[in-house]
């Protein structure tokens, strides 16, 4: 075991008058300058009372995912159908598992404040005793941790600085990564992102770049709304990436002044994602085939997509024309003349050129399963990586980037006549219709939910449209043939690639 501890606890700021405890607990702003009494346990628990004095990063956090964490009802779905006690609680609800509040069986029954990552768990971390499955130890005597090293005054909980809640360091990002990072019981590692920021050289400090780098957006304000205060860098506290709340997020609740963030959440998570993924298509004239390069740009502290990439499904929908008329077309989820859905997003798919990111999970026997507990291996990756620490005996370590050809070039054919415009789009759908479709129907999984997976198309800066006219054309040679290509990108292009592996690459 790796236990690390970065800690410095600063001299306890003691508790004055009863006065003080008033104002912490019934004052929103402008409490003095003398010191309240310590909050107890049960209040440092509770988000709500830290929203008191900490109103923006409560806001924050009041709708993200980690506060949504045992809320989510495909959670909930699947906690009831894997039926491993406290085994996914243990990092979507971990404060009831260490108050012993749960068996895993009775999340309904649990109270708000103990549901979800909470303030008190994050900033309650003493050390990190491992890589995967939350081996976060907390501390003791109620202290809380965050990055600054001379807070002020006025603070009713006790304070100390920790490298493993200042994002500054990539200390940081091992608290972080050791509950990003799944190893099932089985041992199958179903979610890596940590394992895979550790493998690129943004791990590598002093130049590296921790999750809260990326993660928490960085602005100047008051940390706490007491007076006296000090002007510091503060964190968003909203994590937006893939997964959505569904139905009203946070629950309106007028008596705390909470109401639902759901629209900032989709707003930030499809900007996010629309600065993820560079694209260059270029045209072969020798072959008349396209390639298309994929980089992983934005997120290149880790593959994408990461972590739950066992539910994600990212797939490029890539349509050719010629005077109008489409010529060929893969991706596509509508049926197209002479091209069928590509529908299901899996190796029977009629589409034999489709571009699908996903894991291919087998249990001991072999055989594909659908849902991640269930896996006892993971078939070989096919992410987009992040940027790899290089590695002189692997050469596709350095490369962050794929590409592949349409139509494939193992089949040797052909666009059938000379494309004039082509579009491409890259879809993202947060968890497969394959999973969602088991759990539905085994009863887990209300009906009505499916429809509201968050699904995107990467649009902005990763929309990518191709003429050989267009205004961004440039050319470059083919790195196999020499043949000069005509290219368009939504970036820079990069051209040591290889070719991604076949969709079908699940079949046994
Ligand atoms: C009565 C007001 C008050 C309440 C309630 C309160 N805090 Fe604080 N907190 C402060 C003050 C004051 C500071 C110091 C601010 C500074 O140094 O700029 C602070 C600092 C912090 C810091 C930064 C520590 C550092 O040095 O980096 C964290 C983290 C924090 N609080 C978390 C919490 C959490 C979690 C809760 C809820 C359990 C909470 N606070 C409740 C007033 C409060
Ligand atoms: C997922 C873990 C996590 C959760 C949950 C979390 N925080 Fe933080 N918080 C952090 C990290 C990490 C930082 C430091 C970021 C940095 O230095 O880049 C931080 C910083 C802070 C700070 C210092 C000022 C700032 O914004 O940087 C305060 C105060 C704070 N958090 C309060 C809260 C409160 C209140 C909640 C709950 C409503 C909360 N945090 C929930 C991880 C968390
Ligand atoms: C207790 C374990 C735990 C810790 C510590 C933790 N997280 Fe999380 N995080 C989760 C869980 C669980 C979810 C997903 C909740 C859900 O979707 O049901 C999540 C969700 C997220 C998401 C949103 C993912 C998506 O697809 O929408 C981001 C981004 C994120 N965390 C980043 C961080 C960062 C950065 C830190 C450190 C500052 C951190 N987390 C610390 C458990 C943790
Ligand atoms: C260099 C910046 C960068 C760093 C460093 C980074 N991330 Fe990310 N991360 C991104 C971007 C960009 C995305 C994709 C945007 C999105 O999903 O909306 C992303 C996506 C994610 C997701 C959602 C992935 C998915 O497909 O479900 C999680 C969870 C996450 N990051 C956690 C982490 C954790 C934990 C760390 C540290 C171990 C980390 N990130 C480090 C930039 C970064
Ligand atoms: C080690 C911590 C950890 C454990 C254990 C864990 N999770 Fe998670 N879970 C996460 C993190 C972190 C995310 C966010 C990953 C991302 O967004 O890419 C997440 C996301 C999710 C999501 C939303 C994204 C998706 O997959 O669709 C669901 C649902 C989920 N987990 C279910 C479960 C279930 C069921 C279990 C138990 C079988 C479990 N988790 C165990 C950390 C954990």
């Amino acid at each position: 075991m790796n236990v690390r501890a970065h800690l410095k606890i600063l001299p306890l700021v003691r508790a004055a008058a009863a006065v003080a405890v008033a104002c912490a607990a019934l004052t929103p702003v402008g409490c003095g300058g003398a010191s309240p009494a310590q909050l107890t346990h049960d209040q440092l628990i509770d988000p709500l009372t830290c929203k008191t004095c900490h109103p923006t990063q409560y806001q924050d956090w009041a709708g993200s995912m980690h506060a949504y964490a045992a809320d989510d009802p495909v959670f909930q779905a699947m906690n009831q159908r894997a039926a491993v006690g406290t085994f996914c609680l243990n990092c979507h609800a971990p404060i009831a598992v260490r108050e012993s509040l749960t068996d895993g069986t009775n999340i309904g029954a649990l109270a708000r404040p103990v549901k979800g990552v909470t303030c008190y768990f994050c900033h309650s971390i003493e050390s990190v005793a491992g890589t995967h499955n939350d081996p976060l130890v907390l501390a003791t005597d109620d202290s809380l941790f965050g990055p600054f090293g001379d807070p002020v005054a006025g603070s009713p909980h006790r304070i100390g600085y920790s490298r493993l809640l200042d994002g500054t360091t990539t200390d940081s990002a091992d608290a972080c990564g050791s509950c990003h990072d799944i190893q099932n019981l089985q041992g199958a590692h179903v979610e890596r992102t940590f394992e895979e920021w550790q493998a690129t050289t943004l791990a590598i400090p002093p130049a590296g770049e921790s999750c809260a780098q990326c993660h928490m957006v960085a602005s100047d304000g008051a940390v706490s709304t007491t007076a006296p205060n000090k002007i510091r860098r503060v964190h968003n506290h909203g994590f937006p990436a893939v997964d959505l709340a569904i139905g009203d997020f946070p629950p309106t609740d007028p008596q705390n002044d909470v109401t639902p963030q759901n629209l900032a959440q989709k707003t930030a998570a499809q900007a996010f994602l629309d600065t993820t993924v560079q694209q260059t298509l270029c045209l072969n004239p020798d072959t008349n085939r396209l390639q298309l390069t994929l980089d992983n740009v934005a997120a290149s502290g880790h593959s994408w997509p990461s972590g739950a990439t066992p539910d994600r499904r990212v797939w490029v929908e890539l349509t050719a024309y010629a005077a109008g008329a489409v010529i060929y077309a893969s991706g596509n989820t509508v049926d197209l003349p002479g091209f069928p859905s590509a529908l299901p997003l899996e190796d029977s798919s009629p589409d034999p050129d489709l571009w699908l990111i996903r894991d291919c999970l087998f249990d001991s026997s072999g055989n594909q399963v659908t849902l991640f507990w269930e896996a006892a291996t993971i078939g070989a990756r096919n992410q987009l990586p992040g940027l790899l620490v290089q590695n002189v005996n692997d050469p596709s370590t350095y490369q962050t980037h794929m590409m592949k050809e349409f139509p494939d070039a193992s089949r040797t054919a052909s666009l059938p006549a000379t494309p004039d415009h082509v579009t491409v789009s890259i879809h993202l759908q947060a968890i497969g219709d394959d999973v969602l479709d088991s759990l539905v129907a085994s009863g887990d999984l209300d009906p009505s939910i499916p429809p509201q997976i968050a699904r995107y198309q990467l649009g902005g800066s990763g929309a990518l449209d191709w003429t050989p006219t267009a205004p961004k054309v440039f050319h470059a040679p083919d790195p196999t043939s020499g043949a000069v290509m005509t290219c368009v990108t939504t970036g820079t292009y990069k051209s040591n690639t290889t070719l991604t592996t076949s969709h079908a690459r699940c079949k046994p």
